[in-house]
């Protein structure tokens, strides 16, 4: 007879119970960037939208950024380091594949023995993490899950390029994913582009970023609203249901492009939409949680809200969800 193989009781639902950030201290206007590129303060604000940005320290890293931002959502959660069981970084610019982030974030918290691990799916990657956190909980692999989005993208920046150095910055996001009786966080709608593999990308071990940032501008307003649509639908919601859109704070003209459009499809006029990338630039798998818990602490948006996320970049890759604010 072929032995059966059980399964973990899991939970009915997850959600979002605690959530912080970390932006460093450093400020870079574009008066500073147009001091050592061709680029000035009007173009930049009018063609991405971003009048200043954050720029990590030398001695600030992925891991130290994303432990500052896992100590904040960890308070909110109530939860003490040896609560935690998992943690899932999504980052793409670790100074070095290994060790991972997720073991060093764990290590600097003082969390003991979790699952650990990293996912790379760029811009996307906060969207997908979440996403793993909560088939963790539900399944039964985890209960309690610390969900980083951290980047140190200047590390991979040429300093002096327009096409990039314009746009992106440093900083970390976390979530705490715990079980629920009711589902907090909706299925995920992933996927990705394999037309566009090199679209965006690192050449090397010594490379930098490089985009085609019109391919990229051009995708990003067509391809992406209708995932977010479609993640909407499959939590049985509806888009007047939305209370906030926060998408990856990638340009701010592909943010209201995609607003316009959820809008247009039945959003409520009133949407509430992140635009965190004016003052915090391109975090990259950070930008959600970043955007998100600032628009919290400014007051514009409340705990139980129900927030629709879609993240988009390099693969191309893409992934959206529903979530309540906690
Ligand atoms: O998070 C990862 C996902 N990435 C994205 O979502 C990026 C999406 N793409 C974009 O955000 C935009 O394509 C960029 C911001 C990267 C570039 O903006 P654009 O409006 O697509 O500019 P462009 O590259 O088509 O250049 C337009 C003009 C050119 O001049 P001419 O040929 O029209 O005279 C460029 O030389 O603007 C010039 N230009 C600049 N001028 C001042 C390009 N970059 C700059 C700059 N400062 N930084």
């Amino acid at each position: 007879m072929t032995a059966k193989i059980g399964t973990a009781p899991g939970a009915p639902g997850s959600r979002i119970v605690g959530l912080g950030h970390y932006r460093p201290d450093k400020v870079v206007t574009n008066d500073d960037l147009a001091k050592i590129m061709e680029t000035d303060d009007e173009w930049i604000r009018a063609r991405v939208g971003i009048a200043e940005r954050r720029f990590a320290a030398a001695d600030e890293s992925v891991a130290s950024m994303g432990a500052q931002a896992g100590a904040k959502a960890l308070a909110e959660a109530g939860l003490q380091p040896e609560e935690i069981d998992t943690v899932i970084t999504a980052t793409c610019s670790l100074d070095s594949p290994a060790p991972h982030a997720s073991t060093q974030i764990a290590s600097l918290l003082g969390i003991h023995a979790p699952g650990s691990f990293d996912i790379n799916a760029a811009c996307a990657g906060f969207c997908y993490a979440v996403a793993a956190a909560d088939q963790a909980v539900r399944t039964g692999a985890s209960r309690n899950v610390l969900v980083v989005g951290s980047e140190k993208l200047t590390d991979w920046t040429k300093s002096d390029d327009r096409a990039t150095a314009i746009i992106f910055a440093d900083g970390a996001g976390a979530v705490v994913v715990s079980p629920s009786d009711e589902p907090g966080i909706g299925p995920v709608q992933w996927g990705s582009d394999e037309d566009h593999t090199r679209t965006i990308r690192i050449e090397g071990r010594n490379g930098h970023f490089i985009q085609e940032g019109q391919t990229v501008f051009r995708w990003a307003t067509s391809a992406i609203a209708p995932v977010a649509i479609r993640a909407t639908r499959a939590a049985g919601l509806e888009l007047s249901d939305i209370d906030v859109l926060v998408t990856h704070q990638a340009n701010l003209r592909i943010i209201d492009a995609i607003a316009k459009k959820i809008v247009k499809e039945g959003g409520r006029d009133d949407l509430k939409v992140g635009r965190d990338i004016v003052t915090t630039g391109n975090t990259s798998s950070a930008s959600i949680p970043i955007a998100l818990d600032r628009m919290r602490a400014a007051g514009e948006v409340s705990s139980g809200e129900v927030v629709l996320s879609v993240a988009f970049g390099a693969g191309l890759t893409y992934a959206s969800q529903v979530f309540v604010c906690p």
